[in-house]
């Protein structure tokens, strides 16, 4: 195992709200073993992963639950995308039917309302190989603890211990920093980047309240990769 730390500062360009998973998918393939040609890519979104595989490929299958994303994920006759919750076992039944290289997750799988299960049912498949990079509840614990709730995702114990249930990896956690010039931008990104959990639930005086008192001028983030 091994506990690393990235600096970012928060961009202007056309990804800025996605900046940290992008770190996240390109970290995810440089722990792959070598160029999988059958891949399945559990989590999908817009195709981080899939335009991230410039090599030769017999077939990419990405699965994603949000229909805006799946539309701007690319697609050829080589690159396909499902439109299906991750989290129904019917899936399996039907992804069964492949071999598969290596199944690939980034920044997904710390949604999953039911880990086990999930973990249960990828171990069902026919893989060689799989590599998951997965936030923890350590991002943004701070804010976390400045506002006195709980992290909606799983801790690291968690993802761990669940995960050695099923599958024999080794794995690695990634601290990552995202500095802010003010806090307004700061917890704007927060809202807009689609990890907010349960900040969403404050209220007004309560959100108010977390900006004033939070003590640092970056967001921070962990994340564990489990690979074979
Ligand atoms: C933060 S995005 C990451 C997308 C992409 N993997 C990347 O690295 O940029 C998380 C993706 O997981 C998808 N997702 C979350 N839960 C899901 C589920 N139960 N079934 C299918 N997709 C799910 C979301 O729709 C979203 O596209």
């Amino acid at each position: 195992m091994s506990i690393d730390l990235e600096f970012s500062r928060f961009a202007t360009s056309y990804n800025r709200y996605s900046i940290i998973q992008s770190h996240v998918a390109n970290r995810l393939i440089s722990l792959l073993k070598y160029k999988p040609k059958k891949i399945l890519d559990l989590g999908c979104g817009e195709g981080a992963i899939a335009t991230r595989t410039d090599w030769e490929i017999d077939f990419f299958l990405g699965v994603d639950f949000a229909k805006k994303m799946l539309e701007l994920h690319p697609q050829t006759q080589k690159i396909k995308c499902i439109y299906y919750d991750f989290e129904n076992d019917a899936l399996y039944d039907e992804l069964c039917l492949y071999d598969f290289d290596y199944i690939l997750s980034s920044s997904a799988l710390q949604w999953a309302k039911d880990l086990n299960r999930l973990f249960y049912n990828i171990s069902r498949l026919n893989f060689k190989d799989f590599a998951f990079g997965i936030f923890t509840s350590n991002t943004f614990k701070t804010i976390h603890k400045t506002a006195n709730i709980s992290s909606p995702i799983y801790t690291l114990d968690t993802v761990l211990d669940t995960a050695k249930k099923y599958f024999d990896f080794n794995y690695e956690v990634k601290n990552y920093t995202l500095e802010f010039e003010d806090s307004i931008e700061m917890f704007r990104y927060i809202k807009k980047s689609g990890v907010s959990g349960n900040l969403n639930k404050l209220s007004y005086k309560e959100t108010k309240r977390l900006i004033n008192e939070y003590p640092l001028n970056y967001l921070e983030f962990e994340v564990v990769f489990l690979y074979s």
